[in-house]
C-alpha cells in the first residue's frame, strides 16, 4: 500500500504529522512521535515577540559592551533572555534534525516583515526542511482595511522568501473575504503550501465576576467541517499543497481530509488527549480504509470529493446554504 505523499516538496511516508504545539518542544517527545509513526514534525512556533525581545536585549548588551569593560560580571546581566529565545530555537532545530530521520518543519509566528529577514536564513542554516509561517492576526482597528492586512502579510512572506530557499507553507485563518484569491496571491509570492486553519481561542465571559476569561479548549471533530469545505474549494484550483489542521481526531477525519484534497494532515488536540501513540492508530486506520476500498495509493483517493470532482458540488456552495435553511428539519 502506497501511502506516500508529497508535501512542500518533501516526500513523506504518509500525510500525518503532529502540528505546531509543545508536543514537539522536547527531543524525547519528538523521538516518541517518530516511533509512533509520524511522517514529519512541525515544531512549536517561535513568536515574533520572542525575536524582538532578544534583539532589544542584544542591542542593550552591545551598547554596554561599548561603554563598559566586558570582563566585568555585570556585563552579562540580562543575557538570560537568550535562554528561551531564537538562539535556543535554532539549536532545537539542529538537535531535532540529528535526533530523528523525518523532516523537521520550523514554525514562525510573524506580524511584521523586518524581524524575519535574518532569522529565516538562520532557520535554513540550522537544518530545517521547511518553514511554516503562521500569520495569526486579529484586526481590531476599524481604520485597517482588509487590503492593507493582506498587503502586510504578503510583505512578510516576501521577506522570508527572499532570505530562505526552504519550502514555505503559510498557516492561515479562515477569515478572508476571498480566500481563494488570497491563496492564489500567496502562490505568486513563492509559497508552496497553505495550512488550514489557525484556531482562534475564544475568550469567555465570567458573568459572576464580570470578567473576560481566556480559554484554551482542545478541539473535537466538529471543527473539521470548516476545513473540509475550504480544502475542497481550493483543491485542484490552486497549485499549492494543502494541509489541514483543526479537528482531526479519528481515522475517518483523516480520510475525509484526503477526500477533500489534503496533502498533509496535522494533529494536535488528539495527540494531547490520547498520547503520541494515537498517531499510529490514525495511520493504521487510513491504511485499512485504502485496503478495504481497493485503493492502491493515497494519490488515487486525494481530492475525490473536492469541489471540481464532487458529484454534488452544490453541497459546498451557496445552493447548499439555501437548501439547508429551507429543509433544516428533514
Ligand atoms: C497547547 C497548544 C499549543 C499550540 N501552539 C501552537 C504554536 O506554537 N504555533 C502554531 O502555529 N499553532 C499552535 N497551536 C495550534 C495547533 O498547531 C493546531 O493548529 C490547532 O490546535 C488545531 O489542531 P487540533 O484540532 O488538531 O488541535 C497550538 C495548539 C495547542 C492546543
Amino acid at each position: 500500500m502506497n501511502l506516500t505523499t508529497n508535501y512542500l516538496g518533501l516526500q513523506l511516508k504518509h500525510p500525518l504529522m503532529p502540528g505546531a504545539s509543545p508536543l514537539t518542544n522536547r527531543l524525547a517527545s519528538i523521538r516518541e512521535l517518530e516511533d509512533a509513526g509520524a511522517a514529519a514534525i512541525v515544531l512549536a512556533s517561535l513568536f515574533e515577540e520572542q525575536v524582538r525581545i532578544t534583539q532589544t536585549e542584544r542591542l542593550k548588551i552591545e551598547n554596554r559592551l561599548a561603554e563598559t569593560d566586558a570582563s566585568n560580571d555585570a556585563f552579562f546581566e540580562g543575557s538570560d533572555a537568550y535562554a528561551f529565545g531564537p538562539d535556543e530555537y535554532l539549536e532545537h532545530i539542529y538537535r531535532a534534525k540529528v535526533a530523528v530521520d523525518i523532516p523537521i518543519i520550523a514554525s514562525l509566528n510573524a506580524r511584521t516583515p523586518t524581524t524575519w529577514v535574518d532569522f529565516a536564513r538562520s532557520v535554513q542554516q540550522a537544518g530545517a526542511d521547511a518553514i511554516e509561517l503562521n500569520l495569526y492576526f486579529l484586526p481590531t482597528d476599524p481604520d485597517l482595511s482588509a487590503g492593507a492586512i493582506e498587503g502586510r502579510m504578503l510583505e512578510i512572506i516576501t521577506a522570508v522568501r527572499e532570505n530562505s530557499s526552504l519550502p514555505l507553507a503559510v498557516k492561515l485563518s479562515p477569515f478572508f473575504s476571498s480566500l481563494p484569491n488570497f491563496v492564489e496571491r500567496l502562490q505568486h509570492a513563492g509559497v508552496q503550501g497553505v495550512v488550514l486553519f489557525n484556531r482562534f481561542y475564544q475568550p469567555d465571559i465570567n458573568v459572576r465576576f464580570r470578567e473576560v476569561a481566556p480559554k484554551l479548549e482542545l478541539s473535537d471533530s466538529s471543527e473539521l467541517l470548516l476545513r473540509l469545505r475550504w480544502l475542497a474549494i481550493l483543491s485542484g484550483r490552486v497549485p499549492l499543497d494543502l494541509a489541514v489542521t483543526g479537528g482531526v481526531h479519528s481515522p475517518n477525519d483523516v480520510i475525509k481530509s484526503i477526500l477533500a484534497g489534503a496533502h498533509g494532515v496535522q494533529v494536535v488536540s488528539a495527540l494531547l488527549r490520547y498520547g503520541p501513540q494515537h498517531m499510529r492508530s490514525l495511520v493504521n486506520g487510513l491504511k485499512s480504509y485504502l485496503e478495504e476500498h481497493h485503493f492502491r495509493s493515497l494519490d488515487a483517493l486525494r481530492g475525490q470529493l473536492n469541489l471540481a470532482n464532487s458529484p454534488n458540488p452544490e453541497a459546498y456552495e451557496r445552493a447548499n446554504y439555501v437548501h439547508s435553511l429551507l429543509f433544516w428539519d428533514r
